[in-house]
């Protein structure tokens, strides 16, 4: 069937190709916000139940985390993991299976990544890796929640290596990327309040203005990145939210700033933090007025480590051809929940390409982003293989 890259018809039978394809389409016409995915996680623990799951446990309210007998009960455990939430957007594409719930959107490819660790467990039943795989169907990605969610149920407590990916349209289907180093963004945010001393706006000698002072704070945290971080490295520093004042001739009491801090290393991370603080007390010092600053930590940077990322690598490799593993090339400012599993569990988190022959590069998020059904082929098969590669180096460490 044309829907599978010749690298892949060993692989999937037509049944398989049907399953996937069918899985696909009916997520993608029923999405379900973070953490209202109830629907969708009933959904998949029946078709993991199907495929021979040997343990399903309904975990951390909407998320699923099925287990997949290996050949050795005692090899260590791996994971992949798919997460499985949709965003609050308007679908545009016109698909024959578009979204079937006003206003809300698989607009992140979502509905690719849950069928893709669906595929990896079906490859996974008919041909085990040397342990037990989990296949994790993570909810509330896009908020930053599901991942820290199901690691503080304690499920993945035993689990050894873990694989995850994105689709991503400006590589093309059959592209896969698994560079060790940064492949996503921290994503945190901040609060800051600055209190002055409100007057008669004729008056502004017997006032503290935080007006004037947020002005020259703006100014000032334009510095973190143009002064303090190395500009070979990536950080962002944006503030996207102003409120001040209620009258032409007042001088408010307060004014308040919220923001968010971008980051791709944890000690980039730390210092854009610090700065922020520092800058925004220093300043309303200087202004006579009284800063207070909230960093609220999101997600933390992913870096994939050496080893996951080789793991990933070989495993890419073997089931699509060296010439499918390609370099990312790009410095990616998005944030992405799957870093909380690596600062406990070494692993890899990968790109996979969802572009069509002559397709646009249309951004994840867009009212009119779909990825290419080919990729759902590529994804299980490289999830499943990357859980087979870990589960052997690791028996054999
Ligand atoms: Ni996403």
């Amino acid at each position: 069937m044309s829907v599978l890259l010749p690298s892949l018809r060993g692989l999937f039978r037509d049944e398989d190709v049907s399953l996937l394809v069918d899985l696909r389409r009916d997520l993608h016409r029923h999405p379900e916000l973070s953490w209202k995915e109830h629907r969708t996680a009933a959904r998949l623990v029946d078709v993991v139940k199907s495929l021979g799951a040997v343990e399903v446990r309904t975990v951390a309210n909407t998320g699923v985390v099925a287990r997949f007998a290996g050949r050795d009960r005692h090899a260590p455990l791996v994971a992949v993991r798919g997460d499985i939430d949709a965003l609050p957007i308007e679908e545009a594409t016109g698909l024959p299976f578009t979204s079937t719930s006003p206003g809300v959107m698989h607009a992140c490819g979502h509905d690719i990544h849950g069928t893709w660790a669906i595929g990896a467990a079906l490859l996974l039943a008919r041909q085990p890796a040397a342990g037990d795989v989990l296949v994790v169907l993570q909810p509330a990605e896009e908020v930053g929640e599901g991942a820290k969610a199901i690691l503080d149920t304690g499920a993945l407590d035993d689990v050894k290596a873990i694989f995850g990916g994105h689709v991503d349209r400006r590589f093309a289907v059959g592209q896969v990327v698994a560079d060790a180093g940064p492949l996503a963004a921290s994503a945190d945010t901040f609060d800051i309040e600055l209190l002055g001393k409100g007057a008669h706006g004729a008056r502004p000698h017997e006032s503290a203005d935080p007006i004037v002072g947020a002005a020259a704070l703006i100014s000032a945290l334009q510095t973190i990145v143009a002064r303090r971080i190395d500009p070979a490295a990536a950080a962002v520093v944006t503030v996207g939210s102003i409120h001040a004042g209620t009258a032409s001739n007042i001088i408010p009491e307060r004014a308040n700033l919220t923001g968010t801090l971008r980051a791709t290393t944890p000690e980039t991370r730390a210092t854009i933090g610090n700065e922020v603080k520092r800058i925004a007390e220093s300043i309303a010092e200087s202004y006579r007025l009284t800063a207070r600053v909230t960093v609220n930590l999101g997600t933390p940077p992913i870096v994939n480590p050496a080893e996951g990322s080789s793991w990933a690598r070989q495993a890419a490799a073997a089931v699509l051809g060296e010439a499918a593993v390609v370099p990312f090339g790009l410095t990616n400012m998005g944030g992405e929940d799957f870093a909380f599993y690596l600062e406990r569990i070494p692993g890899c988190f990968m790109r996979i390409g969802a572009r069509e022959e002559g397709g646009e590069r249309t951004a994840a998020h867009s009212p009119r982003f779909t990825a290419a059904e080919e990729s759902i082929f590529v994804g299980a098969a490289v999830l499943a293989e990357s859980a087979r590669v870990a589960s052997a180096a690791l028996s054999a460490a």
